[in-house]
């Protein structure tokens, strides 16, 4: 029978990719959203893709009753959770935001959870619970110690599910560690739409390249990597969303917490990024280099030994192909889901 998945978050970026994945292996995914950072309209986009209209329910977290009714209405198999707060800065402006949107509301949908007997779970964290160990290839068995509140917040979530699983072993739950998610969907109907200006690399080069902003602020060159900027590991989000499919696999609702990193293994420069799209796009990314960003590290990097062992799964694609779908994404929708 087909599973129902409830994907929380499921209009953002990453969830609209996991929605696409989910319909065309087969599952029913069922969108709930707040639309705090997304817009309803990414279903017409999701429906274009896979030829199906996926049931949206729009709500919050954070609210029991909103939670309730989707429950009471439909029976849900599992739940992967994207909802949440993103931006470091911000977590640092305003923490209570972050631990409300993150830690709150995760608690709050865990509760009507278990209220109706539904135990399989599936958490978007963040290499960000690792912060600077001192080294740069990060397993599972690095320590955790986040060095922002954003950080803290996904720390605070993964120690909630590691007590459940401790008192209530019979729950099924994947805590999947992601480094830096970057392109779209290969269709270019789909990508990531930040709101305001961009905090992450790659949307700032994308914006750049299509004529949104003049150059790109390269944040140190005088770091010790090759070329002195800072390197991260970059992973395709369809790549990113297979690895969500594979954990679904692995939970099969047996009793088990797995935590597996998601990343390719590989690191990229800001500078290798910036020529890599430029050679994608065809167009030129004009870029300045400036003072470092407080609270960055020179380079890190997933050790994917693990997610191949447990998930049997490994990234597929590459820089160039992350550049080229970011570029069809941005070039056919300059003002994201505006258009
Ligand atoms: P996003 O902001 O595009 O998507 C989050 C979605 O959740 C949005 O559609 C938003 O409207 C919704 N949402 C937020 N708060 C909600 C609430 N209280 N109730 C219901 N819906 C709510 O972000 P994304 O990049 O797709 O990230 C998804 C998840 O992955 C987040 O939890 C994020 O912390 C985590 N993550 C993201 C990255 C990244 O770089 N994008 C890296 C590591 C982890
Ligand atoms: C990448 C590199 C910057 C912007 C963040 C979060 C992390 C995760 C992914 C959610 C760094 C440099 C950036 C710019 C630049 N998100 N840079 N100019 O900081 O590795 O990770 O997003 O979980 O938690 O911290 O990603 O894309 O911001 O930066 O030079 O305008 O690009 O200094 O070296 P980061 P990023």
């Amino acid at each position: 029978m087909t599973k129902n998945i409830l994907v929380t978050g499921g209009a953002g970026y990453i969830g609209s990719h996991m929605v696409v994945s989910l319909v065309e292996a087969g599952y029913n995914p069922i969108i709930f959203d707040n639309f705090s950072n997304s817009k309803p309209t990414v279903l017409n986009r999701i429906e274009k893709i896979t030829g199906k209209r996926p049931l949206l329910i729009e709500g919050d977290i954070r609210s029991e009753s909103d939670l309730d009714k989707v429950f009471t209405e439909y029976k849900i198999d599992s739940v992967i959770n994207f909802a949440g707060k993103k931006a470091v800065g911000e977590s640092e402006s305003d923490p209570l935001l972050y631990f409300s949107y993150n830690v709150e509301g995760t608690i709050v949908l865990l509760r009507v959870m278990k209220k109706h007997g539904v135990k399989e779970f599936i958490f978007s964290s963040s290499a960000t619970v690792y912060g600077d160990p001192g080294y740069d290839e990060f397993d599972e068995t690095t320590p955790l110690a986040p060095i922002n509140n954003y950080g803290l917040s996904k720390w605070m979530i993964e120690e909630v599910l590691r007590k459940i699983f401790r008192a209530e072993p019979n729950w099924s739950i994947a805590i999947l560690r992601y480094f830096n998610p970057v392109g779209a969907h290969e269709s270019g109907l789909i990508g990531e739409d930040p709101n305001g200006i961009p905090n992450n690399l790659m949307p700032f080069i994308s914006q750049v390249a299509v004529g949104k902003r003049n150059h790109l602020n390269v944040f140190g060159n005088d770091y010790p990597t090759a070329d002195g900027t800072g390197c991260r590991d970059y992973i395709h989000v369809m790549d990113l969303v297979d690895g969500h499919l594979q954990a679904l696999k692995a939970l099969k609702h047996q009793p088990q917490l797995l935590t597996v990193n998601l990343g390719t293994g590989s690191s990229t420069s800001v500078l290798e990024l910036v020529h890599a799209f430029e050679k994608a796009s065809g167009k030129k990314v004009p870029y300045q280099i400036c003072p470092r960003r407080a609270g960055d590290k020179a380079a890190y990097w997933t050790n994917p030994a693990k997610a191949k062992t447990v998930l049997n799964w490994e990234a597929k694609r590459g820089i160039e192909e992350m550049c080229a779908d970011t570029w069809r994404w941005q070039s056919m929708n300059p003002n994201g889901y505006e258009d």
